[in-house]
């Protein structure tokens, strides 16, 4: 037996204290994701409802649900039941052969974009969010011959190279390249900063006039207008931003962006990753805006955050078995059994939930605590939300100009676990999104009661007060 080489960390004990644990973090986890975007990033032990739990018992109330994909709260007991009942029957099954719980989860998606948007559809499943952005990309190339794409300044679509190419942040590609077909970014109706300067009361929608202006002349480089034909083949789009801060365009902007895309025969693709599934109170967010996608990606909380499963769906036409053809795409893991059984249950689980009432009716109660907040503190600049999506937009004194210092200290301070609103030692778990990065993006449990959106505001507002003391 080969000697112990000096120094070498002891790993063999069932447990492990925190400080042990995050020497090794720091030596043998790579640090690309995005856990050292903090200074002491917090390690959890447990979860449950809308809580985390450290190793000290300290309670968080989460209100970010892993960036929406626990959206029907941690532990779900019916829906880690789905996933027992599933490790004792099928557990394990490669995606070339069927299983029940694939199919009937395809039929359920398919069937409820039929009675959504009366269109005829598959669905095509694959592990993660940008994984299936992937898969929709394919397909737009497939369909149209294109491979170039509009999508909107703001959005995110995840961090593979093709999701990257679509995602307006540049720091998510500079350091990998040079993206030849990297997306067309369209500013995003933004009101509260409008790109153009424009008041949203009189602004006439002059952001879609300017995006209709790409297509007056063939000198605008877009179409050609001999023929109509146009040199990007989709658009993608989330009707409300996610990673952008939570941001909800006026109503009219689908509608009116649907019917210039339609003109050029520019396919509408729906990221629906952060907030389908109910977030905003219906089950896509685009259902808002009374407009029909030509393609649909899915993922998160189709699953709670269990087994993942992602997924597109799109219109027959573009996925029909004439037109993708077996082997198309794959992943080892795409539809995997545990997932789909979850994804099942998550489905039935709608089905039998209120949540087109009682999401608008929470969200409306928080936003309404929000807005009362905000007259005290002109830090939050602006307050919005649709469903239980919120947004609290963090700026100077002046109510407009960007604060991310204070963001960062409100974020840093719920995290650190020593608030005490409610009458004992408590965290606060928050996201921050934004193009300035001072936007929290809070998306609560959909099971959130009343009395926790309450602790959730004093916990904010504790926050906020001992931030404010650092500047
Ligand atoms: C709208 C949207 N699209 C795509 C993605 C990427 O999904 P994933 O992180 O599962 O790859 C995300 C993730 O946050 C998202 O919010």
């Amino acid at each position: 037996m080969s000697a112990k080489p000096k120094n070498s960390p002891v790993t063999t004990e069932e447990t492990m204290a925190d400080d042990e644990l995050l020497k090794l973090e720091s030596k043998y986890c790579s640090w690309g994701d995005t856990v050292h975007y903090m200074e002491n990033p917090p390690l959890f032990k447990r979860c449950n409802g809308s809580y985390l739990y450290d190793g000290e018992g300290t309670e968080y109330l989460d209100l970010q649900m892993w960036y929406s994909a626990a959206n029907f709260g941690y532990a779900n007991p019916r829906l880690n039941n789905a996933l027992k009942k599933q490790i004792d029957s099928l557990p394990q099954l490669a995606c070339q052969y069927l299983h029940e719980e694939k199919i009937r989860l395809a039929a359920k998606l398919a069937q409820r974009m039929e009675t959504t948007f009366e269109e005829k559809g598959r669905v095509h499943f694959n592990v993660g969010g940008a994984q299936a952005v992937e898969d929709s990309l394919k397909l737009v190339r497939m369909h149209s011959g294109r491979s170039l794409v509009f999508a909107f300044e703001g959005g995110y679509h995840g961090r593979t190279l093709g999701a990257s190419s679509i995602t307006s942040s540049f720091r998510y590609r500079e350091k990998f390249g040079h993206f030849g077909e990297r997306a067309s970014f369209i500013p995003f109706p933004y009101c509260f900063r409008c790109p153009y300067g424009k008041k949203k009361d009189s602004c006439s929608m002059y952001c879609l006039k300017q995006f209709e202006r790409l297509f007056e002349t063939e000198y605008y480089g877009v179409v050609n207008k001999k023929t109509n034909v146009c040199e990007f083949a989709a658009f993608y789009v989330e009707a409300i931003q996610g990673t952008g801060g939570y941001v909800i365009p006026p109503q009219g902007y689908f509608q009116g962006l649907k019917k210039i895309l339609d003109r050029y025969n520019i396919l509408l693709v729906d990221d629906e990753i952060q907030m389908g599934f109910f977030r905003t109170g219906k089950f896509w967010a685009l259902e808002h805006f009374d407009v029909t996608p030509d393609m649909l990606v899915f993922g998160k909380a189709l699953t709670n955050g269990l087994n993942p499963i992602s997924g597109i769906w799109a219109k027959e036409a573009l996925i029909s078995p004439k037109v993708f053809g077996p082997g198309s795409t794959h992943s080892t893991f795409s539809s995997n059994s545990l997932g789909t059984a979850v994804g099942l249950e998550v489905m039935k689980l709608i089905e039998s939930s209120r949540f087109a009432t009682e999401i608008p009716k929470k969200g409306e109660y928080f936003k309404a605590r929000l807005k009362t907040l905000q007259k005290k503190y002109p830090y939050m600049g602006d307050v919005d939300g649709l469903g239980l999506a919120l947004r609290i937009e963090m700026c100077q004194k002046d109510g407009s100009t960007p604060n991310k210092a204070l963001t960062d200290a409100i974020e840093e301070i719920g995290l650190s676990g020593k608030l005490s609103a409610g009458g004992k030692k408590r965290g606060l778990v928050l996201d921050v999104g934004g193009y300035y990065k001072n936007a929290f993006t809070l998306a609560p449990s959909f099971y959130i009661t009343e009395k926790e959106i309450d602790l959730g505001i004093d916990l904010f507002e504790e926050a906020l007060i001992k931030a404010l003391k650092r500047f």
